[in-house]
């Protein structure tokens, strides 16, 4: 007899297998038990019928508590019924390790008691399937970038200077020194893409934002690709090539998780279609202007602003070339425009907001200098960033996914909270 896991049943039926599974919910007629299992690679049900076992099994199989790690025994069998289309005919149940008053029913909850528990809610339908979209994304992540020859390299967590801005910065001791966590890795991304030609970092990044939106966590995990000689147009390509593969790999890899989500997958399939539109700061200011919005030039765009631009196209968007006074000090000047950087946003649609932000990045000396001092950075601590346009500085581009918000988005989940094992929220560092 075979130990099995419950997602390739399929693979079993009118088989005699053997499953290591936790009780996630139970019901009786008093002469058939459903049992509700789990065991981390999918949910589904186990069917105890009183006629064909022990008056002891039947016994044991209702007395069972919620959350119950025990051994099954029993058939494969198929279950048109279920949306899971598989199930398991009980002949034993061995008891592995007990569980009493498990403190999260199916009841309804709170966001805080949830969140107190998150330790045990990520053992729920819901946060498994959101779990094994963002597992597929990181796999697919690093399918991309291995097959069009990046090299993944790591960037300091803890760093000396400002990678984007100097206000929502994460203070701490670095033995006599000031050291903050990082912000991004782009900045060591751009001296790695001088040595290797095109690197990707992946890693956690902090933001001490105090905003409490569903788009925000303190700490985040942003995906940073960063290339040599590769200008703005081209960067552009790979960002959408990207966010396509990854639509397409969840298609593709995660069909159990996106329908315990109940997410529309025609919608999602509409994702895939290329060229996402591009749309420049100056439309997107008119467009809003002609639809009511109170926005001038110069201002950043809000979630209102962003949900509305996106809803005007089928697919996620670029918008580009924002007022140089509103990013951050490495963007490129547009060669036309003094006021105005050559970068990108990318907006995903359904109202998720921005989930990647990029730019070519300024490769001469002086005008990154003059970048440094106009945003009251202290230039000693970028002397070793400013090396890389002093020595065979290139054209050169890149951008930052961020992980949690692509997967709330093609998990179509509500909340940011839900797409990290172990959310860090404003106010909440437990559990
Ligand atoms: O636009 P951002 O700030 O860009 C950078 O950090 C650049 N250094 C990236 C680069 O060019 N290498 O952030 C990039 C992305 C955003 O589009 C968003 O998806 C995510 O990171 N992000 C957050 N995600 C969750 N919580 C937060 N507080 C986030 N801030 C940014």
């Amino acid at each position: 007899m075979k130990n099995i896991r419950i997602i390739n049943a399929a693979d079993y039926v009118g088989e005699k297998v053997k499953i290591g599974a936790w009780v996630a919910n139970k019901r009786s007629s008093g002469k058939i038990a459903f049992l509700s299992l789990r065991d981390g690679s999918a949910f589904f049900q186990a069917v105890i019928v009183k006629s064909k076992v022990s008056e002891e099994l039947f016994d044991l199989a209702t007395s069972l508590n919620q959350e119950t790690a025990i051994w099954v025994t029993g058939e494969i069998s198929e279950d048109s019924r279920s949306k899971f289309g598989y199930e398991i005919q009980v002949e034993d149940i061995e008891v592995v390790g007990q569980s009493d008053d498990y403190p999260i029913t199916p009841k309804d909850h709170g966001t805080d008691f949830l969140m107190d528990h998150r330790h045990l809610w990520l053992r729920s339908s819901k946060q498994h399937a959101i779990m094994l979209i963002r597992n597929e994304i990181i796999r697919a992540t690093h399918e991309f970038y291995q097959r069009e020859g990046f090299i993944q390299m790591d960037s300091p967590i803890l760093v000396g200077n400002a990678g984007e801005n100097t206000t929502d910065l994460f203070h701490t001791e670095y033995f006599d020194e000031d050291a903050y966590l990082a912000q991004t890795g782009q900045l060591y991304g751009e001296a790695g893409a001088m040595a290797l030609g095109k690197v990707y970092t992946f890693g956690p990044t902090f933001r001490a934002e105090k905003s409490k939106t569903r788009r925000h966590l303190i700490e985040f995990w942003m995906i940073e690709p960063e290339m040599a000689f590769v200008e703005h147009e081209e960067s552009l390509n790979i960002q959408e090539r990207y966010v396509a593969h990854l639509v397409q790999s969840v298609l593709d890899n995660c069909d159990y998780a996106l329908d315990v989500l109940d997410r529309d997958k025609e919608q999602l399939k509409k994702y895939t279609q290329l060229p996402y539109p591009r749309v420049s700061y100056d439309e997107a200011i008119e467009i809003l202007q002609n639809n009511e919005f109170d926005v001038e030039w110069g201002v950043d765009f809000g979630s209102p602003e962003e949900t509305f631009l996106a809803e005007q196209y089928e697919t996620p968007i670029f918008i580009t070339n924002y007022p140089k006074a509103i990013k951050a000090f490495y963007m490129k000047q547009h060669p036309e425009r003094e006021d105005v950087v050559i970068c990108a946003d990318m907006i995903a649609p359904e109202g998720y907001g921005e989930i990647i932000g990029g730019s070519q990045r300024e490769d001469d000396y002086e005008k990154l200098l003059e970048g440094i001092e106009n945003f009251g950075l202290g230039t000693e601590e970028y002397e070793w960033y400013l090396d890389l346009r002093r020595y065979g500085s290139v054209p050169h581009s890149g951008f930052g996914l961020g992980l949690e918000r692509t997967v709330t988005w093609i998990a179509g989940t509500e909340h940011i909270r839900e797409a990290i094992p172990f959310p860090r929220l404003l106010n909440r560092i437990y559990p």
